[in-house]
């Protein structure tokens, strides 16, 4: 996988003076069947989530309130992304590290993902992701 595939998506918006709103229908918006979600919140000030990789799972990740950086990395390049819209997803495809970092205040960040929790599908030695990678 490359960090090329790690898109920005962007979501329905449907605009109100009442107040916004963003949807998404499982395959129709999302890159995959949407198996599981999961959110991240009460993130305190400087903490850092992810740090590993995973053999096959495939995420979409929104900014639902506040903002984030979400540093991907291909084994061969890093591209930082800063979701702060809650109608932007961003993909990233099994086989990529992640870092989610400098998170605003009331931060909450909703991953939809691939497949059920799996602890086995983690890879969380840097060193052992660099040996998985495919070579380009
Ligand atoms: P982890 O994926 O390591 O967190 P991060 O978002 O920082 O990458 O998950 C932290 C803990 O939560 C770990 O013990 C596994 C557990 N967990 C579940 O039980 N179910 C889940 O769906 C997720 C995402 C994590």
């Amino acid at each position: 996988m490359s960090i090329e595939q790690c898109e920005v998506l962007n979501l329905p918006r449907i605009e109100d003076a009442r107040g916004n709103l963003t949807f998404v229908e499982g395959a129709g918006h999302i890159p995959f069947e949407i198996r599981r979600a999961y959110w991240i919140y009460d993130v305190p000030g400087g903490a850092v989530r992810g740090g590993h990789a995973y053999a096959t799972l495939q995420e979409v990740m929104i900014a639902l309130s506040g903002s984030f950086d979400v540093v991907v990395d291909d084994g061969f390049t890093q591209r930082s992304v800063t979701l702060n819209r809650s109608y932007r997803g961003l993909y990233v495809p099994n086989m990529i590290w992640r870092q989610l970092g400098n998170f605003s205040t009331n931060a909450v960040c909703l991953i939809l993902a691939s497949a059920s929790f799996s602890e086995v599908d983690y890879i969380r030695s840097y060193d052992e992701f660099l040996g998985l990678r495919p070579a380009t």
